[in-house]
């Protein structure tokens, strides 16, 4: 498109800022500019005509069941034995969400690139490729391992990974792909630039793992090879259990889309989102969603009404995967700190919120789910999420779960 039209355009949505410096660029310059402009989609460009009320907006909240831990330990057989079937049949393929920020860590590479290890070096992608080796040497079935980075962290990440030699994983079966990045605003909804050249993106949350996963061609090729079930999870969580032949039994026994692992809240404002119905069907509510009286709620057993917490390990059916991707997942708004460059084309780090980015959520995707299993499991052995510096949630209190549970480090 010609620039001036794309000029005019910008001006009639008040977004002409981003082109600022276009006449001092160079033409390559000028030109990636361009491009960049054209592929961001229209409604970007058209904050007020984000209606953040209605993606807010809640149906009727009640507590949901789940097959708790009791539960498991009487079927554990039967669950073992449909899921390793599944296993070993090549029905189950591994999604590993890292392709966010990471910022509350403070770590400037991907954050499976940390190294947890003390006595030695033991980096959060070893700990997953560690867990899900458990499976594959109990299955005897490698295992398909699809990698989500974004388009900041996939050249280290991929690097890492062959730098590290998998961490002894076959690597035939490891897929990296690319999720989308959204653009970021400030609070008056104005585009930022990161450069005189670049309009300032970050990726656009969790929630866009299956078409991205889509678009790279790499679902067609795991459907072709036999997979039903994608296992959906983060790097953040040093003792995630991958293709939990458990869970995957229990979720396929129970005839459920779809699955999530919970944990039961260390206490009632414990800032992870809890499992729910919404308007009778399963959902995830956040914790600051909750209000005072339903996060101390308690039931007729005294245990809390929203006690199950989710640790981001689910488990999809691919055909109901087909079905949600049918409808647009809503699109949050987020405050973070943004660097961008200013009208002098000063670069400024702000260390405190300047603006918003826009994500999706994979929890999303559970309320549109047609179904899905709660699967409760011991927080202990299943939770250290590595998510602050300091504090909880934390280098530290990973570490002294990896303890906790022999694992050298
Ligand atoms: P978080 O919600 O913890 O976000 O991600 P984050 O960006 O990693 O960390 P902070 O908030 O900046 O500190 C939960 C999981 O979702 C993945 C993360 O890599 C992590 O596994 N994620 C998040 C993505 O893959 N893409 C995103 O755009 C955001």
């Amino acid at each position: 498109m010609n620039i001036d039209v794309i000029r005019k355009r910008l001006e009639m949505c008040g977004q002409q800022q981003v082109l600022r410096f276009y006449d001092e660029l160079e033409q390559n310059e000028k030109n990636a500019l361009v491009e960049q402009i054209e592929s961001i989609d229209d409604a970007f460009w058209h904050f007020d005509s984000f209606d953040q009320d209605a993606v807010q907006a809640r149906g009727k909240i009640e507590p949901i069941k789940a097959v708790s831990i009791r539960d498991i330990a009487d079927k554990s057989e039967e669950y073992m034995n449909i899921g390793v079937d599944a296993l070993k049949n090549g029905k189950i393929a591994a999604v590993l969400l890292a392709g966010g920020q990471g910022t509350r860590l403070g770590f400037d590479k991907p954050k499976g690139m940390f190294n947890i290890g003390v006595n030695k070096e033991l980096y959060i992608f070893e700990c997953l490729i560690n867990n899900l080796m458990k499976v594959v040497n109990q299955t005897g079935s490698w295992i398909p391992l699809c990698i989500m980075t974004s388009e900041k962290n996939n050249a280290d990440t991929v690097n890492f990974f062959k730098e590290k030699n998998y961490f002894g994983y076959n690597s035939e079966y490891v897929h990296f792909f690319i999720q989308e990045m959204a653009p970021s605003v400030d609070y008056n909804g104005k585009i930022l630039l990161e450069s005189k050249s670049r309009i300032s993106t970050s990726p656009k949350g969790n929630g866009g793992w299956f078409a991205s996963l889509k678009r790279a061609n790499i679902l067609d090729k795991l459907v072709a090879q036999g997979v039903e079930w994608l296992n959906v999870f983060s790097v953040d969580n040093v003792l995630q259990k991958i293709a939990d032949p458990m869970f995957i039994g229990a979720v396929i026994q129970s005839g459920c889309k779809s699955g999530s692992k919970v944990v039961a809240k260390q206490d009632p404002h414990e800032r992870v989102g809890a499992m729910c119905l919404e308007d009778g069907k399963p959902s995830i509510v956040e914790y600051f969603e909750l209000t005072e009286e339903m996060a101390v709620q308690r039931l007729e057993n005294g245990e809390l009404a929203y006690k199950y917490g989710v640790i981001l390990n689910y488990l999809f059916n691919i055909n109901e995967l087909e079905t949600i991707s049918k409808t647009a997942l809503p699109l949050h708004i987020v405050e973070k700190k943004i660097p961008y460059i200013n009208e002098n084309g000063v670069l400024q780090n702000p260390d405190k919120p300047n603006g918003y980015k826009f994500e999706t959520l994979i929890l999303d995707m559970i309320h549109m789910s047609e179904s899905c299993l709660p699967y409760e499991v011991e927080r202990n052995k299943e939770f250290a999420p590595v998510k602050n510096a300091e504090g909880a949630d934390s280098v530290e209190t990973a570490r002294a779960l990896l303890k906790e549970n022999n694992i050298e480090f």
